[in-house]
């Protein structure tokens, strides 16, 4: 690895859960800063690149996979998975069924690339607080238990964005 490699270090970062959860909006959010509400499902899965300051003297790059939550394509996952350094694992806080599946996301995950991976759980559509059913203590307590980082977000309204990568690039350098 060279001198600048070392400081300005690239990963791959994959974005995972049920479908409609909000994993484009949030890559979206971060990367072009716009949202959208009806957004196409994800098909197969899509590729971006971001980069951002980590500190005053390392910029960390991303290349970030937004993968499909759709049953259908649930057997490609694992090709998105292989040589990941980080997961971004994403339920939808109105929606207790997405929550109850992390667990599984977080088996497939596993089964391809073992422990070595950072990875942080991420429940969105916090905006929608008169809809929850996903208890936020509840969600930190398992979060723990499982040793991911843990945070709830808004795509629509871009609250704790920012801190999702700034969080990531803080266990991952
Ligand atoms: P797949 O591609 O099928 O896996 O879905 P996805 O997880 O990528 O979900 P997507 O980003 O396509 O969002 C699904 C729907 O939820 C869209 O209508 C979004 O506008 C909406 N949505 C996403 N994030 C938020 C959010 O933070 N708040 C609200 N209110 N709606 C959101």
């Amino acid at each position: 690895m060279s001198e600048s490699e070392a400081k300005n270090p690239t990963f791959k970062l994959v974005f995972i859960g049920d479908s409609g959860v909000g994993k484009t909006s949030l890559v979206e959010r971060t990367v072009r800063n716009c949202f959208n509400e009806s957004t196409d499902s994800t098909i197969g899965a899509a590729f971006q690149r971001f980069a951002l300051k980590a500190n005053d003297n390392i910029t960390v790059t991303y290349n970030i996979w937004d993968t499909a939550g759709q049953e259908r394509y649930r057997s490609l996952g694992p090709i998105y998975y292989r040589g990941s350094d980080a997961a971004i694992l994403v339920y939808d806080i109105t929606n207790s069924a997405s929550f109850e599946n992390i667990e599984f996301w977080i088996y497939s995950l596993k089964s391809v690339l073992g422990s070595h991976i950072v990875m942080a759980l991420v429940g969105n559509k916090s905006d929608l607080e008169h809809r929850r059913v996903v208890d936020y203590k509840e969600a930190k307590h398992f979060a723990n238990k499982n040793d991911l980082i843990f945070m709830e977000t808004s795509a629509k309204t871009a609250l704790n964005i920012d801190l999702i990568l700034k969080k990531l690039s803080q266990e991952l350098i």
